[in-house]
């Protein structure tokens, strides 16, 4: 029988993190040193899925994990659209940016992207922004992959139990990147990582990761000792060497000395929380008015690229959890190694 138990040596997962930071070196690199590392394929188009396997291949033969946001094609309203380019205007002048353009794709194809992560056959497939239909999990289980779904709130946690999921990754408020509600509004699922797995816990038969905020050993301890069974950890492993994120990103997580962090849904049009920044300040008052997830990530996508070139951090989306004053300058083994030692003395 499948199971998440004994996949690796240590109980730490690194998140997936989309957007550039989970490389094949870190992935590799974390799995390498014993813990599980994720490739986070959200934004990767079907054939890029198993380019990044393979490379993940050739620089490890443990096991890693494949992650995937499960969307559905928007319906695009174009005159919504358009009002939502306005509410981008100001940005735009501010960056000296003209025009804004309009994208020709809006998202990948979740299928498509589904069919790629078979292919690739990674040991386990994690899922947020949604539940997947049963016969997609019997497909994943056939190919002999691990299913976690993201929850964050009871209900959801439910749902994916229910349906099948191997394992279930509670999403708490202090964590960094997107919420991954999908039932009840985003801004109404509020715990924090220990009391949602308080709150789930009685309910789930399954094994519970925990993630959001977890950022040394003595958390991780903490964790476990509450009853979960793995921690996964996105804003520590984010600073690693290895981390792909543009080096200004980077920098400002070193330059953190307290929580700066907001939650937004200016950049996405999905409630996501990183460091706070002009972006984030200039559309606080219209934030409630732009359109859903993917439409409005890919709309700002023209506005992040040009703020990324010219290293303009205040522009850019800078993903990271509550925890963001203690990361490490590490590299990823470094960082798996110390999270055990830490882990060991606190327990
Ligand atoms: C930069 C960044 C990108 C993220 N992208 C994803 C993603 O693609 N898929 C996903 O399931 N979670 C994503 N997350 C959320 C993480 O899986 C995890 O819930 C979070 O990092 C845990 O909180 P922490 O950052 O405080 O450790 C992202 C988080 C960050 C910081």
């Amino acid at each position: 029988m499948l199971s998440i138990h004994n996949l690796c040596a240590y109980p730490i997962i690194q998140a997936p993190m989309a957007g550039g930071a989970t490389t094949a070196e870190l992935v590799a690199a974390v799995s390498n040193a014993g813990a599980l590392g994720s490739l986070a394929a959200p934004l990767l188009t079907p054939l890029a899925i198993i380019e990044q396997a393979e490379h993940i291949r050739r620089l490890t033969d443990k096991p890693f994990a494949i992650n995937l946001f499960v969307q559905s094609r928007p319906q695009i309203d174009v005159a919504k659209v358009e009002a939502a380019k306005q509410l981008l205007q100001p940005v735009c002048e501010a960056l000296g940016l003209s025009a804004l353009p309009t994208p020709t794709r809006w998202c990948e194809d979740f299928e498509a992207q589904l069919d790629a992560l078979i292919t690739a056959k990674p040991a386990v497939a994690s899922f947020t922004f949604d539940v997947l239909h049963g016969s997609q999990i019997q497909r994943l289980h056939e190919a002999g992959i691990l299913v976690v779904g993201t929850a964050t709130n009871l209900q959801e946690a439910i749902v994916w139990q229910a349906i099948g999921a191997d394992a279930i990754c509670l999403q708490g408020t202090e964590a960094g990147g997107h919420r991954g509600t999908f039932i009840g509004r985003q801004e109404d699922s509020t715990l924090s990582t220990m009391d949602l797995l308080a709150a789930c816990q009685p309910h789930l038969q399954v094994p519970v990761i925990v993630a959001g905020g977890i950022m040394d050993g003595q958390d991780m301890a903490a964790a476990l000792a509450a009853g979960a069974d793995w921690v996964q950890m996105g804003t520590a492993f984010l600073s690693c060497k290895e981390s792909g994120i543009h080096a200004a990103y980077k920098q400002r997580l070193f330059n953190a000395t307290t929580d700066t962090t907001r939650q937004t849904r200016a950049f996405s049009g999905r409630i996501a929380r990183g460091l706070d920044n002009r972006f984030i300040q200039m559309m606080a008052e219209v934030a409630e008015q732009v359109p859903a997830y993917p439409v409005q990530n890919a709309l700002t996508g023209a506005i992040r690229s040009a703020a990324a070139k010219d290293e303009q951090t205040e522009f850019m989306s800078l993903w990271c959890g509550q925890g963001v004053a203690r990361v490490r300058d590490l590299g990823a083994a470094e960082l798996v190694q110390a999270l055990v030692t830490e882990w060991q003395a606190a327990s």
